[in-house]
């Protein structure tokens, strides 16, 4: 394993300016190589799909090549990649294909542990079915979601199960193989958030169990593009809303309208990038993706001991989460401070950090502390460094 985080930073022109970036779980910086690709990618002529000349040949190979590096990352096929501009989009798409197959009294399951994106479209598509909503609690002092639940939860109404593979704000990962195992067992479809996941080590859907699995390129160092992977066997048996002479082809079904072409080029280039976080990978780019996720989570894990621990040594902060299997994720408060004063204090420090409840709206609502402003996040990526880590403990000191 050969992870060097100062050859990492060199790599985003970003992260030049100075400011502690704790603030990736929201959205991370971008390196030269995928600016450089959406660059070359206008460039190079783009016109749209699937027309005659050259410049519409680039966006058709575009797309074929951004599916390919999406399938690599999470261990897909990359006919079953399905494109979009975010993660809640397409999961209201999807859960609107589900939902006409629902009928009342059908049960789909969400849990409080998710970022509302992956609770608010089953929901809102349940009611519309008079489907019911069961839900999977949070152990509010570990911040696990324990998976023994889910075998008084599922059940043979069970049409789909919606859980997180981890929490966008305390960093849980649940056992996913295990719910996974569970709902097919019951013949009900799995929908895997793995926005938060992905990021933060090796994906694959496959162990995972997932029948759906969505992604966002902007959390692991690529533009503003959503993915949602699944069996493209899968997809043709739904039947989402679209328009008549759209392709009724799988995945581009699913594809609402003209998508950013420049963006995939951008997506490919993400993935490139993240395959080559350790030096020393090779093979396959999914054998470099595996081994250079896995070097960056252990590079990541070091340094959140490092945080965690000081954070948990500072008598005026409270910590929020301490599952066993969880990304380096802090989310904590200080005493006598709201969380928007804290991340103020910090950006003053130059940290930049998120404030809130960050959308885990059932999650903060179970920890009891949504009307108080949440709590504050600071997230490690595999660009951070020590000094990042150390200037957030110095700077969160001060408030003692
Ligand atoms: C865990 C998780 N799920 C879903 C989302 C929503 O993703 P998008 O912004 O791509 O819609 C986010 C965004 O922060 C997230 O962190």
């Amino acid at each position: 394993m050969a992870f060097d985080v100062r050859r990492v930073r060199a790599a985003y022109p970003a992260l030049a300016d100075g400011y502690a970036y704790l603030d990736g779980a929201a959205g991370t910086q971008v390196p030269a190589a995928v600016i450089g690709a959406i660059r070359g990618a206008y460039e190079g002529g783009l016109g749209n799909a699937g027309g005659a000349f050259p410049a519409s040949a680039n966006a058709d190979a575009i797309t074929v090549c951004c599916r390919e590096a999406v399938a690599d990352l999470v261990g897909g096929d990359p006919a079953g990649v399905v494109l979009g501009p975010n993660m809640t989009t397409l999961t209201y798409r999807i859960a609107a294909a589900l939902a006409a197959t629902w009928r009342s009294a059908d049960e789909v399951i969400v849990s409080r542990l998710d970022h509302d994106a992956n609770v608010r479209p089953w929901v809102q598509a349940a009611g519309r079915a008079g489907a019911v909503v069961r839900w999977a609690e949070i152990d509010p002092v570990t911040g696990e979601l324990p998976a023994a639940q889910y075998s008084g939860l599922i059940g043979d109404r069970t049409r789909l199960v919606a859980v997180t593979a981890a929490s966008n704000a305390i960093g849980t990962r649940p056992d996913i193989p295990a719910i996974t195992t569970m709902a097919r067992a019951a013949g009900a479809f799995s929908y895997i958030d793995g926005v938060h996941a992905t990021p933060h080590g090796p994906v694959d859907i496959r162990a995972l169990g997932a029948d759906f699995y969505a992604t966002s390129a902007y959390k692991w160092s690529g533009p503003h593009v959503g993915a949602v992977i699944a069996d493209p066997a899968l997809l043709a048996s739904l039947r989402p809303d679209k328009l008549v002479p759209s392709p009724d082809t799988v995945p581009e079904r699913f594809e609402l309208g003209t998508p950013a072409f420049a963006d995939f080029a951008g997506v490919t280039a993400a993935v490139e990038h993240l395959a080559a976080l350790d030096d020393a990978a090779a093979g396959s780019r999914r054998e470099r993706v595996l081994a250079s996720m896995a070097a960056a989570e252990a590079h990541e894990q070091r340094l959140f001991a490092f945080l965690l621990g000081g954070l948990d040594a500072m008598g005026h902060v409270t910590t929020y989460g301490k599952a066993a299997a969880r990304t380096a994720t802090a989310y904590f408060n200080v005493a006598g401070r709201t969380p928007r004063q804290v991340a103020e204090h910090l950006a003053s420090r130059k940290i930049n950090v998120w404030n809130g409840h960050n959308y885990a709206w059932e999650l903060t609502g179970a920890l009891g502390i949504r009307e108080s402003g949440s709590a504050v996040r600071a997230g490690l990526v595999h660009y951070n460094d020590e000094s990042d880590v150390t200037r957030l403990l110095d700077a969160v000191a001060e408030l003692a």
